[in-house]
């Protein structure tokens, strides 16, 4: 039987791929999608959850859900350098040649639930069952055990897109981009007494995808579902492989949120060390940066495990299968 999972998401380019990878996972039965405010605007955010799911053939479609619109502490800090304004790479302005747009705004309306309450009622529902993959910064998962700690004590485990622990980070040179725009959530969900698996910055920069597959899978691609799949994947990370072209001097672009997906489907893919990991959320030169020893555990007892390494060959094959092909 698939394993129950809801991904919360601050959907920008790598978190629709998210997306597409969870929902074409036979292993993964998505009960819920929860947005968060990070890479884009809450609004967008939903939106583009339902325009990756338009590209879908799904018989069914999970809950989706609006949550915070803002940190907890922090002030409020978008990426539109990375995502576009739209946070899907400026995918919403794209015309055919007709004129027409694209990749018209879908008509689809969340759910009147709250994200924070549909996570901790999901985790009543389930628990011992249900895994929580977060791919944004940690509002809403903050927010949620704040409401009801012992029901999210329920989860099976969380697992994190975050962190920078022995490389350095993408917004500071200590800090990871979910962690930073949260700090204060990131600690909070550090001390709830549930089981955590960061997937950090350390293996998802190893999770690389080269801009010539991207155009090889959509040259490929007849019509129907995987033609209009592998299109949209191509439409939107184009810009966002322009910036990792210009900033980071490779032609492909970061795979950061398929890879936590991935762990869920087959945690054998990674290698885990078990650590005491808490987040810096005072520093001035500091904040967000996570704070671990992954040598031994003798600054306390374990909170989490930590990725430290990838089966990048075996986590590619099954991108491009699921997401690409
Ligand atoms: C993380 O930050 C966001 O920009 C990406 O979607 C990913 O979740 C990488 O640091
Ligand atoms: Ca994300």
């Amino acid at each position: 039987m698939p394993g129950r999972v809801i991904l919360d998401t601050d959907t920008g380019v790598d978190d629709a791929l998210a997306i597409l990878l969870a929902m074409r996972s036979p292993e993964l039965r998505v009960e819920a999608i929860t947005g968060v405010c990070g890479n884009t605007p809450l609004e967008n955010c939903v939106r583009n959850i339902y325009l990756t799911l338009s590209v879908l053939d799904a018989h069914e479609t999970p809950v989706v859900a609006q949550g915070e619109v803002r940190p907890l502490v922090r002030e409020l800090a978008f990426a539109g350098d990375i995502h576009g304004d739209d946070g899907l790479g400026g995918v919403t302005r794209l015309v055919d040649a007709d004129g027409r747009r694209a990749y018209p705004d879908p008509d689809q309306r969340p759910s009147t639930v709250h994200a924070v309450d549909l996570i901790t009622d999901l985790a009543g529902r389930y628990p011992g069952e249900l895994i929580l993959i977060a791919v944004g910064p940690l509002t809403n998962v903050a927010r949620a055990v704040m409401k009801d700690p012992d029901r999210m004590r329920g989860l099976r485990e969380i697992i994190i897109m975050g962190g920078a622990f022995e490389t350095g980070g993408n917004v500071s040179p200590v800090a990871e981009f979910n962690i930073h725009a949260d700090p204060h959530a990131a600690q909070i969900v550090c001390d709830a007494g549930i089981p955590l698996v960061f997937v950090p910055l350390d293996v998802t920069r190893q999770a690389f995808l080269d801009a010539g597959t991207i155009d090889r899978f959509a040259a490929a691609a007849g019509t129907g579902e995987a033609g209009a799949r592998a299109a949209f994947v191509r439409d939107c990370t184009s810009s966002y492989v322009a910036f990792h072209r210009q900033k980071r001097g490779v032609n492909g672009c970061f795979l950061h949120d398929p890879l936590a997906v991935a762990v869920a489907v087959r945690e054998e893919l990674v290698t885990t060390v078990p650590a005491r990991v808490d987040v810096e959320t005072a520093g001035d030169l500091t904040t967000g940066m996570t704070v671990s020893d992954l040598r031994s555990d003798r600054w306390g007892d374990p909170n989490a495990r930590v990725c430290t390494a990838v089966d990048v060959q075996a986590f590619t094959r099954l991108f491009e299968e699921r997401v690409l092909a």
